[in-house]
């Protein structure tokens, strides 16, 4: 008989999985304490944009396979495996994650299963949280019933969740049991049968695997972004620097992209966690240099600054347009993103910024209502003393400068992305320099 499946919380991660389990055959209930959220989802509404999912959600509530809820009671008597994939976000006033919700769901459920089923942690967890929430259930469950426990992180990028989802470029389990981790491989038996690697392990690995994965994605993007500094002052091309060493296999072309860095609800987060977790085990100086890795992540939002400063002079009262407000292009989402902290500075510095992201408009508004929002590039640039492209969708990309020129007050820009023909640009007469560039200071 086909695996009975609950998926706890419904944000990204969940709600992605739930769709995605449906998906592969399996009966799913996704379950979240957030009513507005369940009855949205049950209505096939997705409160985020994620190319693919909508569709997914919407066929399989048709098929029957999927369904939501908020009772722990139902699931916890009806499903075989139980996913945990609730939000570790940071502390407020502190790096460390906040684990609330996922000790919470753990909780709830294991008061609540009332037949044998597995337990599967997929929130991205500071080390040693599963073996805690493995006493835990063990603590709290009713003494007749079994339960397996795993820790099985996610790998998804927003924008490709349901392909990273369905087809994963590896699975981790850290197992309590052969029988769980045989659960597991039926789980992913889809993926399994075009052989994805399968990492079986224990729970601290698999802990620790996600975040190391993060770590260095984000060192990796800091990287470059150095040697941008450098650039900036020496001269030279940060682009041709990365296209050069990302030819040797062992460095690789990807995340080399200099600009004004990484954003989202993961990679910020994760390595401040990681830092403080491994701090609380005594090991301060181990991870020291990820504090390094997020300042030069930040210093690359005051370059814009400085660089707009510098081209426009005092930024009060000067009117710039700010292209892009999402962490990265192809998502709405604004969580720790660099485009919308840098709106805010300008307009904090005085600036008249309008703002136009082609997904994200809504969701940066609910963060900062006091920029101005417009519908599209041309509407942004109006009048502007300055535009300032900060995430790099297609449709900035195939801007026209001369077409662009037509709208300006003055043809300043600034490239926050490395993306644009800075040749094309100066040739149709605009002032254009991009992060890692050299900058004759005017001043
Ligand atoms: C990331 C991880 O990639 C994923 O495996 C994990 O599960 C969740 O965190 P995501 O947050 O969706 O995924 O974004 P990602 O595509 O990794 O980009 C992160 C940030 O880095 C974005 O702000 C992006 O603009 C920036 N970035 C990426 C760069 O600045 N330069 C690059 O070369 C690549």
């Amino acid at each position: 008989m086909s695996l009975r499946m609950s998926v706890i919380g419904t944000g990204y991660l969940g709600a992605t999985h739930a769709a995605c389990m449906a998906e592969l055959g399996f009966e799913v209930i996704g379950l979240d304490i957030d009513q507005d959220k369940i009855d949205s989802l049950t209505r096939g509404e997705l409160p985020f944009h994620e190319p693919g999912l909508p569709e997914l959600l919407r066929k399989h509530i048709a098929t029957g396979r999927l369904r939501f809820t908020t009772s722990y009671e139902e699931i916890g008597g009806w499903a075989d495996v139980h996913f945990i994939g609730v939000g570790t976000p940071q502390k407020a006033g502190d790096i460390a994650a906040d684990l609330t919700f996922v000790d919470a769901a753990t909780r709830s459920l294991a008061e609540n299963i009332s037949k044998d089923a597995f337990i599967v942690g997929k929130s991205t967890v500071p080390v040693g949280t599963a073996r805690r929430l493995s006493k835990m259930i063990a603590e709290i469950k009713n003494p007749d019933i079994s339960i397996g426990f795993a820790w099985n992180p996610e790998f998804l990028r927003e924008g490709f969740a349901v392909e990273d989802t369905l087809t994963p470029d590896r699975l981790v389990v850290g197992a309590d049991s052969a029988v769980t981790e045989k659960v597991l491989r039926e789980v992913y038996a889809r993926a399994l049968a075009v052989d994805t690697p399968f990492i079986s392990t224990d729970f601290e690995t698999a802990e620790l695997v996600k975040v190391a994965a993060n770590a260095f994605l984000a060192t990796k993007i800091s990287f470059i972004n150095a040697f941008s500094e450098v650039t900036e002052t020496v001269g030279g091309d940060i682009r041709t620097l990365a296209d050069a060493i990302g030819f040797d296999v062992r460095i690789g072309r990807r995340f080399l992209n200099a600009g004004v860095g990484f954003g989202g609800g993961c990679l910020p987060k994760d390595i401040r966690a990681l830092q403080a977790r491994i701090s609380e085990l005594g090991l301060e100086r181990t991870m020291r240099f990820l504090s390094e890795v997020d300042e030069i992540n930040l210093r690359r939002r005051d370059r814009v600054v400085y660089l707009a400063e510098d081209m426009i002079g005092p930024l009060a009262g000067k009117k710039i347009a700010v292209l892009g407000a999402a962490f990265k292009p192809n998502s709405d989402d604004v969580r720790d993103s660099p485009a919308l902290d840098v709106a805010a500075r300008l307009f904090n510095s005085g600036a008249d910024v309008n703002v136009y992201d082609p997904k994200a408009n809504a969701n940066a508004a609910k963060r900062f209502p006091r920029l101005k929002y417009v519908d599209s590039a041309f509407e942004a640039a109006t009048q502007a003393d300055l535009v300032i492209l900060l995430t790099e969708w297609s449709e900035f990309r195939a801007l026209v400068p001369t077409e662009l020129a037509t709208v300006v007050a003055n043809r300043n820009f600034i490239d926050g992305r490395n993306v644009m023909p800075i040749d094309e640009w100066e040739h149709a007469g605009w002032n254009i320099t991009a992060l890692g560039r050299k900058f004759e200071s005017k001043n």
